[in-house]
């Protein structure tokens, strides 16, 4: 029997991780967070004191599994580093077979921007994962920050950098952040981890 792909797609903060791991966790299969591969060739490219806009197709072939146990992968400079590199053809097909391997044998819940239309286009169960730049950069400040609260004008540029991320990786040529036609969408604005969670878990039902 072919083992269960699971594609969660959308843009940054949307809550993917979230559900993808919950998920994996509840199915009993392996996740990949697909948006470190990418974080990891940024901070390469920052660390050799190079610009993430330049050709990184050499940091991507030489990527390694430590490397993507790093802590300094979730900051600011690598939120922007990743789409710069992510949107370089050389990058993407350096780590398309990687994901594939990693999900082939035991199958996997796997997320990202084009798991469901590139990396995996015959996955078995395909979500579309999104809210508003507001929510998202709200949960983003809430998620580093904690209770910390947080002014409007902090707010605002929050929510422009997020847009403008997420405007890189949706216009990009190769692979860009698009809904496959064949993938669920869920809308987390109004919705808790646990109502996500329960929506997917109702979809995968129906499917097996
Ligand atoms: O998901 P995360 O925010 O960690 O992803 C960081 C960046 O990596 C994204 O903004 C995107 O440019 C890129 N990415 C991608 N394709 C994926 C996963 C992430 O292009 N499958």
């Amino acid at each position: 029997v072919r083992p269960l792909v699971i594609a969660v797609d959308g843009p940054a903060a949307a809550g993917k991780g979230t559900l993808a791991k919950a998920l994996a966790a509840k199915l009993g299969l392996p996740y990949l967070d697909t948006g470190l591969l990418y974080r990891a060739v940024a901070r390469r490219m920052v660390n050799a004191g190079l610009d993430p806009a330049g050709d990184a197709s050499a940091e991507a072939q030489a990527l390694q599994q430590a490397d993507l146990a790093r802590t300094d992968l979730r900051v600011p400079e690598i939120d922007r580093g990743a789409s710069l590199v992510a949107a370089q053809p050389a990058v993407r097909a350096a780590l398309l077979e990687r994901q594939r391997v990693f999900a082939s044998e035991t199958g996997a819940v796997v997320d990202g921007r084009d798991i469901g239309t590139v990396v995996f286009p015959d996955a078995d169960v395909k979500f579309f994962i999104t809210a508003s730049p507001r929510t998202r950069a709200l949960r983003r400040h809430h998620q580093v920050h904690g209770g910390t609260p947080l002014e409007e004008t902090a707010l605002e540029a929050a929510i422009a950098e997020i847009v403008a991320r997420d405007e890189r990786d949706s216009s990009r040529e190769t692979a860009p952040l698009v809904q496959s036609p064949d993938a669920i969408l869920i809308e987390t604005d109004a919705l808790s981890a646990a109502e996500v969670l329960e929506k997917a878990c109702e979809t995968v039902a129906r499917w097996k």
